[in-house]
């Protein structure tokens, strides 16, 4: 494994490598991703193995350019085409009728398949140096936090890979909003940086399945985006306990969490990562308010607080 920059030669580089099979680290706007060539069996099983990904669990395939969505996707509803329009490339991933170019194992043998063009200029170059969609799953291990920075890979993932794409830390800083188009009514799977008012504002409706219609849906674990120290959700902290400090002050042992939604969710998982480092009974997290814009926030804090 090797770590480079995001020169032009080293996006080549990280372009031929996925397009020969091999399975390269990228970074996007959300998470770093572990990429490989969405229509090669071989490489995406790797992936598999290297994540210690269920089967079950179906990967996003990442696009650059609109045209591609025709290799990836059939029978693409026209409000499909409007929130590609309106939110890509950026953090928003469309579950679709699945195309027969895309091998089953990519989407877990599901007849849909979940799609995305990522906002940034690294993994788009390197999308395009593939000339193929590439398949990209977070790059953690299975249940542990997202990279959102190369200095955060797990030492197992990053063996497995021929190359490290080093793009800086991931601004938007937690994985993408994933949204159902083939379910009536379009169906919310995981909350993300795109809220549902933002695709409201767009006339599109869709709604949060309960946890029964949920059964059947991939990808729905309570505990995920976890670090090993236990995260507990407080009302407020106090000076003893060690963890993410949010509307009061931060004492020696904690961290101050920026007030807005978008800011916190840029630094969560690293912040989250650093306390992890220090080997604390708990990690305590002062819950933020009840509020749509810290949806998805507390979505990821809930789950990592899930024991
Ligand atoms: O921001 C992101 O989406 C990042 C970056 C690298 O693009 N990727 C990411 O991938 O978070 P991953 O594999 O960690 O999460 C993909 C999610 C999973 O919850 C999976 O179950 C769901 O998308 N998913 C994938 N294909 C699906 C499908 N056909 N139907 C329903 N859910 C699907
Ligand atoms: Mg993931």
């Amino acid at each position: 494994m090797r770590i480079v920059g995001a020169a032009p030669e080293s996006i080549a580089e990280a372009g031929q490598l996925i397009a020969s099979g091999e399975l390269v680290i990228i970074p996007t706007e959300t998470v770093y991703g572990l990429a490989c060539d969405a229509m090669n069996e071989a490489a995406v099983q790797e992936v598999f193995k290297a994540k210690g990904r269920p089967l079950n669990n179906p990967l996003i395939v990442h696009i650059a350019e609109l045209e591609q969505l025709n290799l990836v996707a059939e029978d693409t509803p026209m409000d499909a085409l409007q929130l590609a329009q309106r939110f890509w490339p950026g953090p928003l991933t469309l579950v679709l009728k699945k195309s027969l170019k895309i091998p089953s194992i990519t989407t877990a043998g599901l007849e849909t398949v979940a799609v995305r063009m990522p906002d940034h200029p690294v993994a788009l170059d390197i999308i395009r140096a593939a000339g193929t969609p590439v398949a990209a799953p977070s790059a953690n291990l299975f249940t542990e936090l997202s990279p959102t920075r190369v200095s955060h890979l797990n030492a197992d993932i990053s063996h497995s890979v021929a190359l490290v794409v080093d793009g800086g830390s991931c601004a938007v800083g937690i994985e993408s909003t994933v949204i159902d188009l083939t379910r009536n009514p379009f169906a919310l799977l995981r909350r993300g940086a795109i809220t549902m008012s933002d695709l409201e504002a767009v006339g599109v409706d869709v709604v949060e399945p309960s946890r029964a219609q949920r059964t059947g849906a991939p990808g729905q674990f309570p505990k995920h985006y976890a670090p090993r120290t236990p995260v507990v959700l407080v009302e407020r902290l106090t000076k003893e306990m060690p963890g993410l400090v949010l509307t009061g002050t931060a004492e020696i042992g904690q961290l101050k969490m920026p007030e807005a939604p978008g800011e916190y969710q840029a630094i969560l998982y690293q912040s989250l990562f650093e306390l992890d480092q220090l080997g604390l009974a708990a990690i305590y997290v002062e819950c933020p308010p009840e509020q749509e814009r810290w949806a998805a926030v507390l979505d990821r804090l809930r789950r990592a607080s899930h024991s």
